[in-house]
């Protein structure tokens, strides 16, 4: 058992639900999948910083880590469009409105979930729990967390992409 930890990849408390993930399973190699599932709920996809934290606080190799996330379906990597957005479905954000987020979006957008606009500029993404309950309905834009947020104002986050 690993009994180092290895530094958050920043600030982003989802980092911290990963590494509670890993922690329950004593930082053993065997607790990949779980922990590629933990970072996948949290952000809604896997990109390479997710897949590195996981190999250093795992002791895995990164070649290994990307041959997991990428032999699964279930595993989703980092989307294509230059602007990602997520949308929290988590039961706290389902009952408080994420569901017409997702469709305001997906209607503005044109895209579904899982999707990249044909321009490559929007992808649609959706999260099981951001770790931020208390701000339920909530996005991602960028990055950036949004809560507590209506249907048009997430629709006015995208059209600001639009013209950037
Ligand atoms: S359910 Fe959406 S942040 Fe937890």
């Amino acid at each position: 058992m690993r009994t180092k930890t290895t530094a958050l990849p920043s600030e982003d408390k989802r980092w911290r639900i990963v590494m509670a993930t890993m922690r329950k399973h004593g930082f053993a190699p065997d607790a990949l999948i779980e922990t590629l599932h933990s970072a996948q709920e949290a952000f809604g996809y896997l990109d390479d910083v997710a897949l590195r934290y996981a190999a250093d606080s795992l002791g895995i190799p990164i070649s290994r880590v990307y041959g997991v996330a990428t032999f699964y379906n279930l595993f989703t990597l980092k989307p294509q469009g230059e602007h990602t957005c997520v949308v929290c479905l988590g039961t706290a954000c389902y009952i408080k409105g994420g569901p017409q987020i997702l469709s305001a979006l997906e209607q503005a957008t044109g895209i579904k979930r899982g999707e990249t606009t044909p321009d490559k500029q929007v992808s649609l993404v959706v999260a099981r729990c951001l770790g931020t309950c208390g701000l339920a309905p909530a996005c991602v834009f960028d990055g950036d967390v949004a809560g507590k947020i209506e249907p048009s104002q997430a629709v006015a986050r995208i059209k600001e992409w639009e013209t950037t």
